[in-house]
């Protein structure tokens, strides 16, 4: 566990990476290699999203990845058998559910734990007990964080989606009330005794005000981090987001051991 200002970590999402490779059909550019390279940057773990329509991550990945890196990797996925088989399987530090729709360009919206406690919660049981950090990628709404914390997820990782919108839209108010529900939402779930992690949208510009929630244990960032990494280099570009992260918890960071 992390106390709350504590060290916020940071998960690099490498989906991207293989997004490009894929486009070709060939091997190159690795997201195996971006994951190592992003960890000797400074990020304390690895994302990747297995879809369902294997887009970009593919199944090979997952098993290079959980071969040959030694930082945590955080495995978001559908609430499905076909991946609740793979994660029990593989093993990942972490896996996140997500909502998955086919014809969606990312993951759009949280999960309805409220809506679909009958389908999820089997398969939270079934993920904590094989000992993944389980954790349900949510809006910042009361009523699904609670229902997370009956659900007994040990993490809930809140959408920042409408606050990145928000800031692109440069719509002032949007972004105060956008954090305003971050803010009170990241909260909530400690209070109720969950780890809090972010992500969705996140930049240089607008990670500052989220990082400064001292709630907040990990961000997940990726497509800005990879698309940046065409002009600055991957390495340079997730130091500098750690050290905006760092500056915003007011740099008094404070190593401590992955949750
Ligand atoms: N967290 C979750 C649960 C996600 O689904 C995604 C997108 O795959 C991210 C974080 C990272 O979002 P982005 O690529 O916009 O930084």
């Amino acid at each position: 566990m992390i106390t709350p200002t504590g060290r916020l970590r940071l998960g690099v999402n490498v989906d991207h990476v293989a997004t490009l490779r894929n486009a070709r059909g060939g091997a190159h550019p690795d997201p195996l290699r971006a994951a190592l390279a992003a960890v000797a940057a400074g990020a304390d773990g690895v994302t990747v999203h297995l879809r369902e329509d294997r887009r970009h991550i593919v199944d090979e990945d997952v098993t290079r990845m959980m071969a040959e890196l030694s930082a945590p990797l955080n495995l978001e996925m559908a609430a499905t058998d076909e991946m609740l088989a793979i994660a029990l399987r593989e093993k990942p530090h972490a896996v996140c559910l997500v909502p998955e729709r086919r014809e969606e360009r990312t993951t759009e919206g949280g999960l309805n734990v409220v809506g679909e406690h009958n389908r999820l919660a089997p398969l939270v049981r079934e993920l904590v007990a094989d000992g993944r950090r389980v954790s349900l990628f949510i809006e910042a709404d009361p009523g699904q964080i609670e229902a997370a914390a009956e659900m007994r997820a040990p993490v809930i990782e809140l959408h920042t989606g409408g606050y990145h919108q928000a800031c692109i839209a440069g719509d002032v108010a949007k972004i105060a009330f956008e954090l305003t529900k971050l803010r009170e939402g990241a909260r909530r779930a400690a209070a109720l005794g969950l780890e809090v992690h972010a992500g969705h949208g996140l930049d240089f510009d607008n990670v500052g005000a989220v990082a400064a929630i001292a709630e907040l244990a990990e961000l997940n960032i990726g497509h800005y981090l990879v698309g940046e990494a065409i002009f600055a280099g991957l390495g340079p570009v997730v130091a500098e987001m750690r050290r905006l992260m760092d500056a915003a918890r007011g740099g008094d960071a404070v190593d401590e051991a992955a949750s």
